[in-house]
């Protein structure tokens, strides 16, 4: 939800912040902008639309100077045009700055403002705040102007700000979005995130909230809410700079989905214990004996990972014998749930930013509850704000349609859940053994079902054109169902159902007829007989099936016909495990229908990578 960039330092600006913007566009792509700062003042450009028009316009107009701040904009306040596009300046023309995130209470201030005589060129909510730090801005300089500008403001935000009456200077701040500090040789960056300064420095500080930073070509210094000096340590990144390119690959989708045999590998890394048929997981912070009291687990989550969460439900009853409620983030926030200590409140979110999950996982703290998150970003809000966290190791994922996130984060669970059965008593050390052994051949088995890749390829080709899909999964099965819905939707704007295979009588069967491909996942488990059934009541109205099953199934193909159907065979896997496997072509089958019909994989409309905001 927007990204921001700041730099300071001895490389040209422009080509550092545009390159940095370009690796945070995942963020939002509604407009982007550039303020460089030189002895003239400060000079802004600024465009509706993506990257490249920006590009376009410093073409035409180009800037040059040792230091700016840049954004990209996922609209919030205002439409996505021109004059709203960030940096945005103060009426003096002095202040400029990039924002992200929410100012809760501008209305009021844009009131107060307007009272004392300002003019509002913009209808966005960031323009207060570069009035209010370009009144406060007096003799003792910018950072001092920004932390008395700060007491005024409600809401979450970044901000990356500079002021020609203190040359050299950027200050940025955190208070909630991320803000993350790179410090080179002689040049120090402020981004939103690691892989837009990753080129230039592993060298990173991750802003707490409230905490601001004083960037200059000399040094970094670093300061509270209240402005006292404070102490802040940099941490080393390991990711390879590669990790956060397309490494060859059309599109990062495409990337990503073919990293998840590596990000699974990653993610299981010295937690599974053959010898004591147990994983290790002492990061959730939450010991044997509460596992062990909890009365209930609640899940909670957005989108791709509230999918993840309705497996998770099965995962944890079946295998720790607990009861588990699954809600989304935005609904649970909202209606006055009954928690108690005896709960554990799992959030699942890849990014640790969506505002929704955050607010719900403080509503459960609220009431006393226990809490992990289950999260891709290292030093993310709910990393932070959790007791505890089960990280997931997939690397930067820049596709804004989440893949080895959503996978990683299944992995994620079937480890909770075997710890929690651990802690319960529900499993013996011999009953998890074959889980172990399953989650290790897992990659192997990810690797296998990309090698069908080119006959996922093939039935894109055959059923791109078709304007409506239906997925049908039971069991475990389901939610992933509904995941395969949700990406054809996302990446290529075609409208996808996914449903529970049991209800498509109760309903969704008034759809079929010879344009609705039925997408029908049936693994080799206790209810393929049922999914069976389902495909030749499809069959049965004309309906076309792209059936996905496993290997060692003899029944299925004798129901399809080769002209009009799709079949496709993965290796067979444990139970446990098919969800995982079951996900993957769907993913190809959304990249490659996405593709064929011309879509921007990567950045699909009106999507960003983390919704920072309700
Ligand atoms: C879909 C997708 C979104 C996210 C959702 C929650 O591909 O990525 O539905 O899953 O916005 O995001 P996180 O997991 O970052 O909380």
């Amino acid at each position: 939800m927007c990204g921001i960039i700041g730099y300071v330092g001895h490389q040209e600006v422009v080509p550092v912040v545009l390159e940095g913007l370009r690796r945070l566009e995942y963020r939002g792509y509604d407009s982007a902008g550039i303020a460089v700062v030189g002895p003239e003042g400060i000079d802004v450009r600024r465009s509706a639309g993506k990257l490249a028009n920006l590009e376009a316009v410093l073409r035409e107009r180009p800037l040059a100077g040792a230091y700016g701040i840049g954004h990209t904009r996922w609209a919030t306040h205002g439409r996505p045009t021109e004059e709203n596009a960030h940096p945005h300046r103060d009426q003096s023309g002095r202040v400029v700055l990039v924002h992200n995130g929410i100012i809760e209470n501008y209305l009021e201030l844009k009131r107060e403002l307007q009272a004392r005589g300002i003019t509002f060129r913009t209808e966005t909510d960031t323009e207060v705040v570069a009035h209010l730090v370009g009144l406060e801005l007096a003799e003792d300089g910018l950072h001092a102007a920004v932390t008395r500008a700060l007491q005024r403001l409600r809401g979450l935000f970044a901000l990356v700000v500079v002021s020609s009456a203190d040359p050299g200077t950027i200050v940025a701040v955190r208070n909630g979005p991320p803000v993350v500090v790179g410090l080179g040789e002689g040049e120090y960056f402020v981004a939103s995130d690691i892989p837009a300064i990753l080129a230039h420095t592993r060298d990173v500080v991750f802003l707490e909230d409230g905490q601001v930073a004083v960037l200059r070509a000399d040094g970094v210094q670093f300061f509270d809410a209240a402005g006292q000096s404070i102490r802040r340590d940099a941490q080393r990144i390991t990711w390879d700079p590669v990790m956060a390119e397309k490494a060859g690959y059309k599109h990062f989708m495409l990337k990503e989905i073919f990293e998840q045999p590596w990000a699974i590998k990653e993610t299981l890394v010295g937690r599974l214990s053959m010898e004591h048929g147990d994983v290790h997981l002492p990061e959730i912070n939450i010991d044997s004996t509460t596992l062990a009291g909890l009365s209930r687990v609640v899940l909670l989550a957005c989108g791709t990972s509230w999918h993840a969460a309705l497996v998770g439900k099965f995962l944890i009853e079946q295998l720790a014998r607990v009861p588990v409620e699954v809600d989304y983030g935005s609904e649970y926030r909202y209606r006055q749930p009954i928690v108690s200590a005896a709960d554990l409140v799992v959030v699942i979110t890849q990014s640790g930013e969506t505002a929704d999950t955050l607010a719900a996982l403080r509503e459960a703290r609220r009431h006393g509850a226990r809490s992990i998150a289950i999260c891709n970003v290292i030093g993310s809000m709910a990393t932070r704000e959790a007791e505890g966290t089960v990280q997931t190791h997939a690397g930067p994922e820049i596709g804004v349609a989440s893949t080895k996130a959503f996978t990683t984060q299944l992995v994620a669970l079937v480890l909770l859940a075997l710890r929690i059965a651990r802690a319960r008593g529900a499993m013996t050390p011999d009953q998890v053994r074959p889980v172990l052994q399953a989650l290790t051949e897992l990659p192997r088995h990810v690797e296998q079902v990309l090698s069908c890749a080119p006959y996922i390829e093939d039935i894109a080709r055959r059923f791109y054109q078709c304007s409506d899909f239906l997925f049908l999964g039971r069991g475990m099965h389901y939610p992933i169902a509904l995941e395969g819905a949700l990406k054809l939707k996302e990446v290529s704007y075609i409208h996808a159902e996914g449903y529970p295979a049991g209800e498509m009588k109760h309903g969704p069967i008034a759809l079929i007829d010879e344009h609705l491909p039925v997408v029908t996942l049936a693994p080799r488990d206790h209810v393929f007989e049922k999914m069976l059934g389902n495909v030749q009541e499809v069959k049965a109205r004309g309906g076309s099936v792209i059936a996905i099953t496993e290997e060692g199934e003899p029944h299925l193909w004798s129901l399809l016909d080769p002209q009009r159907d799709a079949r496709l065979v993965l290796p067979p896997v444990h139970p446990l495990m098919s969800p995982i496997t079951m996900t993957v072509p769907l993913q190809l089958l959304a990249y490659h229908v996405a593709v064929r019909r011309g879509c921007d994989v990567d950045q699909p409309r009106n999507l960003a990578k983390s919704v920072t905001v309700e």
